[in-house]
C-alpha cells in the first residue's frame, strides 16, 4: 500500500514500532489514529467516533480526558516535576498515595513499593518473593507458579509468569524456574456433568500436583489475577479461590495478588480480592491508580515481606532495587488525585450499580446465534463465541470469529477486545446506562454482521 507522502500513516508506518500488532500487516493498513477522547468515546483523526468499550487497555478509568487531571500534573511541574525515593529523598505525593493506598488495601499491608507499569510491579514482586525467602533461610525456593492463559505484563520475568504461549514464542521465554498451571476457564474446560465447585478442586488439585512434582520447598509464590484479563476476562469458578489457598497455606507459599486490572473497583469492590476473598502477601497494582493518565504502579507488602527486607537491608547495608521513576512526584500527584475522585464518585457504589446492567444488557445477547456463554462481575465481562453453545463446539480457528466481530464492531463505532473467540468489556468507570445500552446496540449489529458473512460462506451449518 502506498500513503500520501507526510501523511500521518505515513510518518507512522515509516518511524513506529507498534505493540502486539502484525507488523507487515501493519505496513499495509498504516494506523488508526486516535486524536481525543472524551468520557468513554474517543475519535480518529478523520473524526469517527468510537465507544471505548475496554478503556483502552482496561485502564482509562475516568475516561480519555480529563481537565482536572491536567492542572494537578501542571501544578505539580511547577512546583517539583522530578525527584526519586533513593538514598532516604522523599517527595510529599509519594508519601501521601502510600498511605491512601495503605488504607484501602484489602487486607493489613506494611508498605508500598512503587514502580512504573504493571510489568515492572510484577517483576518487583517476583524478586520480592525471592528475597524474603533469602531472608528467611530458603533460599532454594526460587520457583514461580502461575496459571496458563495468565497475564502479569511482558518484561522478561513478568511474561515469563505470564502463561501466554504466543507471547513466549520466538523470545526463548519463559526463564526455566517459571511453573505454570491449569487455566481455570470452567465454561470451556469443564468435563461432561462437573459442576464450578467439582471443577475448582480438579483445578486446586493440580496446583497440588505440580507443586509436588515440583517439590514444595523449591516453591517461592503463585501469581494470580483475581479475574483472568488478557485471558479474556475469565472468572474465577465457584470455590476456586479458597481451595487454591488452602493448598498454598499447606506448603507455605507466598499468594501474590495481580490486581493491575481488578483493582480500584472493576469487579465491584475496590479490590478483586475483596470480591473473590483473597488473602495475598503481595498485591501489584497499575492502570486504574492513576486512571492510565500517568505510567505509575504499586506493590503492596504485608509486615511479613517487610520485616524480611529490614532484616536484608541491614545484612548488605541496603535495599538494593530501585528505578529512576518510581514513585515520580507527577505520577503520584495524579494518582492521589484519581483517589479522590474515586471517593467523590463513590467508585465502588457506582461499579456496583452499573455492572448489573452491563451484566444484563450484554447477557441478553447469549440468546444471539454466534454466542455460546456470558460472564462478568462487576464492570468486567467475557462473551464467548461458538458455533454450538448448548454443546459447546467451538468455531474452527481459521474462521477467525472473533477478529471479524471485532471488526465489524469497529465499523458500528465500538472498540472492543478480542482473545480467540472470546470477546471481552471493561468500559470506563464513568460509563453511563445510556452508553451501555448503546455499546448493547452497536454489538448486537456487530454479531449479525459476522453472523451474515459465515452463513453467507455455509459456515455455520
Ligand atoms: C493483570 C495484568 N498484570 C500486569 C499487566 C502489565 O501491565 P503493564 O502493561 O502496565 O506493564 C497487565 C497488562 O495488561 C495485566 O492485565
Amino acid at each position: 500500500m502506498s500513503y500520501i507522502p507526510n501523511s500521518i500513516e505515513a510518518r507512522d508506518v515509516a518511524s513506529l514500532v507498534h505493540m502486539q500488532t502484525n507488523l507487515r500487516k501493519h505496513q499495509e493498513i498504516g494506523p488508526v489514529v486516535i486524536t481525543r477522547g472524551e468520557g468513554c468515546r474517543v475519535y480518529d483523526d478523520s473524526g469517527r467516533e468510537y465507544i471505548e468499550s475496554v478503556a483502552g487497555l482496561w485502564c482509562a478509568s475516568l475516561g480519555f480526558s480529563s481537565e482536572r487531571l491536567a492542572k494537578v500534573a501542571y501544578d505539580q511541574i511547577r512546583k517539583l516535576g522530578y525527584y526519586h525515593l533513593y538514598r532516604h529523598r522523599s517527595t510529599e505525593p509519594a508519601i501521601e498515595l502510600a498511605e491512601q493506598l495503605l488504607k484501602i488495601a484489602p487486607v493489613p499491608m506494611a508498605r508500598v513499593v512503587f514502580q512504573c507499569s504493571g510489568s515492572e510491579a510484577n517483576d518487583t514482586a517476583i524478586k520480592l518473593a525471592w528475597y524474603y525467602w533469602n531472608a528467611v533461610g530458603q533460599p532454594q525456593r526460587t520457583k514461580i507458579i502461575a496459571r496458563h492463559m495468565a497475564y502479569h505484563g511482558n518484561t522478561c520475568a513478568a511474561v515469563s509468569l505470564s502463561g501466554k504461549p504466543d507471547m513466549h514464542e520466538g523470545f526463548g521465554l519463559p526463564f526455566a524456574n517459571f511453573k505454570h498451571t491449569e487455566f481455570p476457564h470452567y465454561y470451556r474446560r469443564h468435563e461432561p456433568g462437573e459442576t464450578e465447585l467439582e471443577f475448582s478442586t480438579r483445578m486446586a488439585e493440580a496446583l497440588e500436583k505440580l507443586i509436588e512434582t515440583e517439590g514444595p520447598d523449591t516453591i517461592a509464590a503463585f501469581f494470580a489475577e483475581p479475574v483472568m484479563g488478557a485471558g479474556g476476562a475469565i472468572l474465577p469458578p465457584q470455590g476456586y479461590f479458597e481451595k487454591v489457598q488452602g493448598v498454598l497455606r499447606k506448603y507455605d507459599i507466598l499468594f501474590v495478588a495481580d490486581e493491575v486490572i481488578c483493582g480500584f473497583a472493576r469487579t465491584g469492590e475496590m479490590w478483586g480480592c475483596e470480591t473473590f476473598d483473597i488473602q495475598p502477601d503481595m498485591l501489584t497494582s497499575a492502570k486504574a491508580l492513576s486512571a492510565a493518565m500517568q505510567p505509575i504502579s504499586a506493590v503492596l507488602i504485608n509486615d511479613k515481606i517487610h520485616e524480611a527486607m529490614l532484616s536484608q537491608s541491614d545484612r548488605f547495608g541496603n535495599f538494593a532495587h530501585g528505578s529512576t521513576y518510581a514513585g515520580h512526584p507527577v505520577a503520584t500527584a495524579v494518582a492521589l488525585e484519581v483517589q479522590k475522585i474515586y471517593a467523590e464518585m463513590d467508585v465502588v457504589a457506582r461499579a456496583k450499580r452499573l455492572g448489573p446492567l452491563l451484566q444484563s444488557t450484554l447477557g441478553r445477547l447469549r440468546a444471539h446465534p454466534l454466542v455460546g456463554d456470558v460472564r462478568g462481575v462487576g464492570l468486567i465481562l467475557g462473551m464467548e463465541l461458538m458455533r454450538d453453545g448448548e454443546k459447546r463446539i467451538p468455531f474452527d480457528n481459521t474462521l477467525k470469529v472473533g477478529a471479524r466481530v471485532e471488526a465489524a464492531a469497529a465499523r458500528h463505532g465500538l472498540i472492543l477486545r478480542v482473545v480467540g473467540d472470546r470477546l471481552v468489556f471493561a468500559p470506563p468507570l464513568v460509563v453511563e446506562a445510556h452508553d451501555i445500552e448503546e455499546i448493547g446496540r452497536r454489538l448486537h449489529r456487530a454479531l449479525d454482521d459476522a453472523a451474515r458473512d459465515l452463513e453467507s460462506e455455509g459456515a455455520l451449518q
